[in-house]
């Protein structure tokens, strides 16, 4: 699949088989991530957190489902990666931020070329943002604050042409 038609069929998927992703696939979607562009090349200025345990999984759906009311905020996935990043309460904080976004986003697509099925994840990121026990589980240091993640897996929804709005973010195209 080439970049194009990665970028242009990626969907979020929010069905999984419940299977789940192999080594060799979180190998390909971790060399995607590392692929990453980061602000100033600070790579250390962030963690990836791979969840597969089916009790981290589901301590993360509880402690969502208890702040917000909604059941399977992960959808049933596998796999969820979390990118956790420093931050100081400040304008750098955007950097942070975009850094995890566009990490997320590698993976997102590697995930379209391995024909796994992705959403990106913010909701139940936010839930236990500020729980220290659940952080604590989930070996996430204090000073870092998950803000992107992504749940991946096999589905049975498949990729394929989508009809993608033209200019549905508006855009200014200055002389
Ligand atoms: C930063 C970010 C956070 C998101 N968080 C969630 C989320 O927590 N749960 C969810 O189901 N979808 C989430 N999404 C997916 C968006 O709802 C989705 O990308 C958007 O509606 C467009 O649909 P599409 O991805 O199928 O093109 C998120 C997307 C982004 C970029």
């Amino acid at each position: 699949m080439d970049t194009m038609k990665a970028l242009l069929e990626r969907k979020s998927v929010r069905s999984y088989t419940g299977e789940p992703v192999t080594e060799k696939q979180q190998e390909q979607l971790l060399k995607a991530a590392y692929a990453s562009p980061v602000s100033m090349g600070q790579y250390d200025s962030l963690v990836l957190t791979v969840v597969q345990n089916p009790k981290l999984l589901s301590l993360i759906d509880d402690t969502a489902a208890k702040r917000f009311g909604r059941e399977k905020m992960l959808y049933g996935a596998p796999m969820l990666i979390i990118a956790s990043v420093q931050l100081k309460g400040d304008a750098s904080d955007n950097a942070a931020y975009s850094n995890a976004a566009t990490v997320i986003e590698n993976l997102n697509l590697a995930a379209v070329e391995l024909d796994l099925g992705a959403c990106h994840i913010w909701g139940a990121l936010v839930a236990f943002a500020d729980n220290d026990e659940v952080k604590e589980a989930l070996k996430i240091d204090k000073g870092f604050t998950p803000v992107a993640g992504l749940v991946v897996g096999p589905t049975e929804d498949a990729y394929g042409d989508r009809d993608i709005p033209q200019n549905r973010i508006k855009t200014e195209i200055l002389d």
